[in-house]
């Protein structure tokens, strides 16, 4: 059976998981800009180039990431080039397949004017739980907690590497700790390398910027000191 449910029109360009494709999502996915008009308690993020907010639809608690165009050459730029959204899509599911958490890919949305596309949409499911940022620094978390999740941190880092991926903005907070396991999220900017020179240094920049987040918290960066060996 397919697995996926794929609409393209002049217009947008539409991919949604066929188990979650209902009437109430179709509808949704005609106009995903209602989900920003929403009071601020759900909006997880207004930034420039992309807005964030938490939304349900069909009783799912799903992520919405709207990727924006911050100029009008911004958006000419961007015309050309695969979108933010597709590029996360495309990477949710090959981190699935590799058994690397991260949310579940819900949809994708593309608006388009015929072969130039334009604003974009990443629609995921929504997980509970601290940024690994939060969470390290928690003291509800006790020392051997902690322990167990930066082991089970730098697995996540050694199965990216197995498979040559670069994230490419490795902060904390695109860490979210679920269900006890690291979930790993943003993945805008994620790479799968077929160079092994160019995966060492994405590799490297990523472990640099990784141990940042603990620049100020050695303790915490002390768990992860194996990364850099
Ligand atoms: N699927 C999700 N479930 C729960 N929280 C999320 C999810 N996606 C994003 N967030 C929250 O929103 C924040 C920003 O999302 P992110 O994709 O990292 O955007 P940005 O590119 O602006 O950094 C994350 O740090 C996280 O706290
Ligand atoms: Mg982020």
């Amino acid at each position: 059976m397919k697995k996926l449910h794929i609409e393209k029109t002049f217009k947008s360009f539409c991919l949604c998981k066929n188990e979650k494709y209902t009437p109430v999502i179709k509808d949704f996915l005609e106009n995903p800009d209602i989900a920003f008009e929403i009071p601020d308690d759900f909006l997880l993020k207004n930034g420039n180039s992309a807005t964030i907010v938490r939304y349900k639809i069909d009783g799912n608690d799903l992520v919405i990431k709207r990727y924006n165009m911050k100029t009008k050459i911004h958006a000419v730029r961007r015309a050309f080039k695969e979108t933010r959204a597709n590029h996360s899509w495309h990477y949710a599911h090959i981190l699935q397949n590799k058994g690397i958490n991260t949310p579940n890919p819900v949809a994708m949305k593309e608006k388009r004017w015929g072969p130039f596309r334009n604003k974009a949409y990443f629609i995921c499911e929504y997980i509970k739980g601290p940024t690994a940022f939060n969470y390290f620094q928690d003291p509800q978390y006790n020392d051997n907690d902690k322990s167990i999740m930066a082991k089970q941190i730098i697995e996540m880092f050694d199965m990216l590497k197995s498979s040559m991926l670069s994230h490419g903005d490795m902060k904390a907070t695109n860490i979210i700790i679920h269900d006890n396991k690291p979930f790993l999220l943003d993945l805008d900017s994620m790479i799968a390398r077929t160079s092994k020179g160019k995966f060492i240094s994405a590799w490297g920049k990523d472990i640099k910027r990784f141990m940042r987040n603990w620049e100020y918290l050695p303790e915490i960066g002390q768990l992860f000191k194996q990364l850099q060996d």
